[in-house]
């Protein structure tokens, strides 16, 4: 982390992993912009941190609140809406023009342990509980819109210095350990391990186009 203040701006800071996000950038004395849809739902208060009341899919905010930030973070989703639209794949296409626009670099996306790697196969015991769990899950949308956002990256945009977390998190509740990047390994985190991951890693240059998994070392 760079010693001085940054600027993070956060999608997803009232989520289950986003909250714990927000709490670690401001502890470090960092500033956080913060776009979400009820502001009510913030519980954090700090004289750091600037909450926008807004959706993702408004587009003009998002492209406003781009401009003068250090790091973007998103950990967003909405199984439902999900279901029926790649609501994350559109939101990706839409802030990294923006992000161009206003010469901002990088950019932290939170997909999950069942986001299929690009032009890749999941193992066969992830595409077997893929098929059943999440399926009954309802969370297929959700998986397939992170891919949708992978494949946009990956595809289109190779300038930006995007990192994926394919996150697996099982349960909220205090830290297990620190999570580590891994090709193939990956563990039933906490929210709040995967946070603290995704605060570290997105300044970690060497994490810069990966779409790794993380687990406890
Ligand atoms: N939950 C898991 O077990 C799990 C496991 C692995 C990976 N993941 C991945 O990690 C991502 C984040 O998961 P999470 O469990 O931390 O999130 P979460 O608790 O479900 O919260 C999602 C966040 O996204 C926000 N959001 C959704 N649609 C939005 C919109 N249109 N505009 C603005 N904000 C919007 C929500 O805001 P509201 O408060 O307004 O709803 C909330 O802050 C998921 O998308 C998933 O792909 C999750």
């Amino acid at each position: 982390m760079k010693n001085s203040q940054s600027i993070f701006l956060v999608f997803g800071a009232t989520g289950q992993t986003g909250q714990h996000f927000v709490s670690q950038a401001l502890m470090d004395g960092h500033r956080v912009k913060a776009l979400v849809r009820s502001p009510e739902k913030v519980a954090i208060q700090n004289p750091n941190l600037e909450v926008h009341q807004g959706s993702v899919s408004e587009s003009g905010k998002v492209r406003d609140l781009v401009a003068g930030v250090d790091f973007v973070a998103a950990m967003i989703g909405d199984a439902k809406a999900q279901a029926e639209e790649n609501i994350n794949t559109t939101f990706v296409k839409q802030l990294v023009p923006a992000m161009r626009q206003h010469g901002v670099k990088r950019f932290l996306y939170q997909a999950g342990g069942f986001t299929k790697p690009y032009k890749a196969s999941l193992p066969f015991t992830s595409r077997l509980l893929k098929n059943t769990l999440v399926r009954f899950s309802g969370l297929l949308g959700q998986h397939r819109d992170n891919e949708g956002v992978l494949e946009f990256l990956i595809e289109d945009a190779a300038d930006i210095e995007w990192i994926v977390h394919r996150a697996s998190i099982l349960s909220n509740g205090p830290s297990k350990g620190i999570l580590k990047r891994s090709k193939t390994k990956f563990s039933l985190a906490t929210f709040k391990d995967c946070a603290v991951y995704n605060y570290r890693t997105i300044t970690d240059e060497s994490a810069i186009h990966s779409y790794d998994l993380s687990y406890y070392a």
